[in-house]
């Protein structure tokens, strides 16, 4: 979880989320993605940015429009799937500046979720940006 750009760019947060694949489908993703957006929200981000979500890769698709999402562009055939071949790439976004943004899943819930992800964070040594709004 960092900022998306340096700079001017820094009131929008960007990441990335891999779960190991014999993990998945038990809602790991989603604890991730909603943790993220807890954390962006609390360290005062306007926005998250995804740059590059695969168009054919439905389980990422599918988790973060359920959180409000929406795709605001697809590059054409900017991936070169290993099996598909040339397939889109998403730009998705979440304002944080509307009450809408976040989806279903509150802060509460991801605390009541069992996962210290800001710990495990801050295990790390990753300092949060503060971004000047
Ligand atoms: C995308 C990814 C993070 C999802 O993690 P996960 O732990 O499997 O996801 P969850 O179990 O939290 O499921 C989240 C939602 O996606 C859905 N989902 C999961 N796999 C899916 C699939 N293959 N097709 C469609 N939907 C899927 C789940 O049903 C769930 O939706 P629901 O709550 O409405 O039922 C994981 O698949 C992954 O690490 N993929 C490889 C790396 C990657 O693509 N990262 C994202 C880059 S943008």
């Amino acid at each position: 979880m960092y900022a998306n750009r340096p700079g001017p760019g820094s009131h929008v947060a960007s990441g990335s989320l891999m779960v190991a694949a014999q993990a998945r489908g038990n809602d790991v993703g989603r604890a991730l993605t909603t943790d993220m957006i807890g954390w962006a929200r609390r360290s005062g981000f306007a926005a998250i940015q995804f740059n590059a979500v695969v168009d054919t890769n439905t389980a990422a698709v599918h988790l973060y429009e359920s959180l409000g999402y929406v795709t605001l562009g697809t590059a054409p055939g900017a991936f070169r799937h290993p099996l598909l071949g040339p397939v889109g790439l998403r730009i998705m976004w979440l304002d944080l500046r509307s009450s809408v943004g976040g989806g279903r899943a509150s802060d509460s819930s991801v605390a009541d979720n069992g996962f210290d992800l800001p710990k495990l964070v801050g295990a790390t040594g990753f300092e949060p940006v503060t971004p000047r709004l």
